[in-house]
């Protein structure tokens, strides 16, 4: 039988739709997220215009900050200071990759932890790693989202996680830790892959390796999430083999269409939850 497609599109406008009623009764200032992005990259240029346009359809206000890719990292670290410092911004997004000159972790760490809402700051990687509440990175989280939908139970489960990306891999794994699963991260240097996928109840490709996990690879009836967006000849695949896949898994995402649309979601809805706390 054929695996249960999740439709990341839809759970995600979804939550969009959730996120912008909030928005509509939130007292007094709508919610802002700023979002800088130093250079010109098109993959980056697009994801912060979808950022922008997403915040705007949920009724939050967008700060958009253009830096060109020579700016001054001094100067990138004052424009982080004045962000956190402005009361209209609820949450701060600098998006990566930073070009070569600039420290990306001194850039990070730079960001006030409580309107980090990517996640990334180590003081929020730490709250996640102990349990307090914080902000968890957005892709990890709406691949929680969706394995929710499809698994009523998730104690117990057998999951791996193929990645070790602090974006992706490590935080989605504590998510699963959080969810009582029992976790294996599996990356480059795994000698034998297939020797954990083959118990594995629940996998998450984050690797960004085309095709890497294959059908035969996977145990009968599990829960496929496709982190991977790989630009080839073909246009964009996965880091799973989708064909193969689809016979085998319970239920899988496509790409596009899985993950991808989960990650803006969660922006707004950390963002929302980020005014809610600065207000409250
Ligand atoms: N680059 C690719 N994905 C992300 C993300 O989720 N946040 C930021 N800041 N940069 C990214």
């Amino acid at each position: 039988m054929a695996a249960r497609l999740i439709d990341g599109k839809a759970r995600a406008a979804a939550l969009r739709a959730a996120v912008a009623e909030r928005v509509a009764a939130f007292p007094g200032r709508k919610p802002g997220l700023a979002v800088v992005l130093v250079g010109e990259d098109p993959a980056s240029s697009v994801y912060v215009r979808s950022k922008n346009r997403a915040c705007a359809e949920a009724g939050m206000r967008g700060f958009e900050h253009r830096l060109p890719d020579t700016v001054a990292q001094a100067d990138l670290l004052a424009l982080v200071d004045r962000l956190n410092a402005d009361p209209e911004v609820d949450g701060i997004l600098v998006q990566l990759p930073l070009p070569k000159h600039i420290d990306a972790n001194k850039v990070i760490t730079r960001i006030d932890p409580d309107k980090d809402v990517d996640g990334f700051h180590p003081v929020n990687a730490g709250r996640l790693a102990t349990g307090l509440p914080g902000f968890v990175p957005c892709t990890p989280f709406g691949c929680l989202m969706l394995i929710r939908d499809v698994r009523e139970r998730l104690a117990g489960l057998e999951a791996v996680v193929v990645g070790r990306s602090n974006i992706v891999g490590k935080p989605m794994a504590q998510l699963l830790i959080a969810e009582s699963c029992t976790v294996t991260v599996a990356h480059s240097r795994t000698r034998d892959l297939g020797l954990h996928l083959a118990r594995a109840d629940v996998v998450v490709a984050a690797v960004g390796v085309p095709k890497l996990i294959r059908g035969d690879q996977l145990k009968a009836g599990a829960t496929v999430i496709d982190v991977g967006i790989n630009r080839t000849d073909v246009g964009l695949v996965g880091d799973v083999d989708f064909d193969s896949a689809l016979p085998v898994a319970g239920a899988i995402t496509p790409v596009p269409g899985g993950v991808g649309p989960m990650t803006i979601a969660c922006l707004l809805r950390n963002t929302l939850v980020s005014a809610g706390r600065r207000e409250g």
